[in-house]
C-alpha cells in the first residue's frame, strides 16, 4: 500500500493523502472534489455537505438494493444530508423493495411496460408522475437495469445519476465485472455518473479502483466492487447535496 498526495486548486489549496486505489475525481462544470471512497469524503473546507439544503431523492432499481441501504444507512446516520422520498422498482420481486420498507422508505412496484429495455411511453409517464408526488428533486439509478429517455431526463436535468461497476468508458453495459476478468484487466472499479440518452455514457463524477486478484471469480470480483460502490454513492450524493 501506498500514498498518493493530491491537491487540487478548485477545492481549495489543502492536500489529502489517499490510499491509492483511487481515483479522484473531478467534474470540474459542477466543482465537484472527491478523494478516496476508502477514506470518505476529504475535509472540505468548502463545500461541507451536512450544511446543504436536503437532497429529496428517488431511487429506483431492479435487483437487491445493497447500493440502496448503503445509502439509506448514510442518510439515516445523519453523515449525508438525503432525504430517500420514493423507491421504485420495475420488478415486485426485487429485493430492493423490502429492503426499502426495512429502512422506512416508500417503495412501489411499478411496471415498466413490454420493452424490457427501456423505460418509455405510458410506463415512464408513471414513474415520472409518482417520483414527482414523493418530491423527488434528484433521481438515483442503483441497479435500474432499463434505460431512461428524453422525457424522463428533461424531468429531472442533469439530476438522475447512476452507478456502473467498472471505470467506464470500459466495459459498458450488463455484468461489467465479468467483462474485465474476460479481458483480463488488472485494475476495474466503479463509476457515479450522470445519466445521458445513452447507455453508461454520461458525465463521469466519480470512480474508484478495484484490483483483480489472482483467482478472482466474477463473483469474488464483483463482491469487492460492491464494497466501494457502498462508499463512493453516498458520498457522491453528499457532494452533490452541497451543490444544489
Ligand atoms: C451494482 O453493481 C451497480 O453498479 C449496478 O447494478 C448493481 C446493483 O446492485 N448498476 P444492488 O442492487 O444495489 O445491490
Amino acid at each position: 500500500m501506498f500514498y498518493l498526495f493530491v491537491s487540487v486548486s478548485i477545492c481549495g489549496s489543502f492536500t489529502y493523502p489517499s490510499e491509492v486505489s483511487l481515483l479522484l475525481i473531478l467534474h470540474k462544470k459542477e466543482n465537484l472534489c472527491y478523494f478516496s471512497p476508502w477514506r470518505g469524503i476529504a475535509p472540505d473546507p468548502i463545500m461541507n455537505g451536512m450544511n446543504a439544503k436536503r437532497m429529496k431523492l428517488g431511487v429506483l432499481g431492479s435487483g437487491k438494493g445493497s447500493n440502496l441501504v448503503a445509502i439509506a444507512e448514510a442518510a439515516q446516520a445523519g453523515e449525508i444530508p438525503v432525504d430517500i422520498v420514493l423507491v421504485i422498482a420495475d420488478s415486485p420481486d426485487a429485493g430492493i423493495l423490502s429492503r426499502a420498507e426495512f429502512y422506512g422508505i416508500p417503495a412501489r412496484y411499478i411496471s415498466a411496460g413490454n420493452s424490457k429495455t427501456r423505460l418509455d411511453g405510458e410506463a415512464e409517464q408513471a414513474y415520472i408522475q409518482a417520483l414527482r408526488e414523493a418530491g423527488a428533486e434528484w433521481v438515483a439509478l442503483a441497479g435500474f437495469m432499463r434505460i431512461v429517455k428524453a422525457d424522463f431526463l428533461k424531468t429531472f436535468p442533469n439530476r438522475v445519476v447512476n452507478i456502473h461497476p467498472s471505470l467506464l468508458p470500459a466495459f459498458q453495459g450488463l455484468h461489467a465485472w465479468k467483462q474485465a476478468l474476460d479481458y483480463g484487466v488488472k485494475v476495474t472499479g466503479v463509476t457515479v455518473h450522470y445519466v445521458d440518452s445513452g447507455v453508461d455514457t454520461g458525465p463521469i463524477i466519480a470512480q474508484a479502483a478495484v484490483p483483480v486478484l489472482e483467482g478472482d471469480t466474477p463473483d469474488t470480483l464483483h463482491q469487492r466492487i460492491q464494497i466501494e460502490e457502498h462508499k463512493i454513492y453516498p458520498a457522491v450524493l453528499k457532494q452533490l447535496a452541497a451543490l444544489s
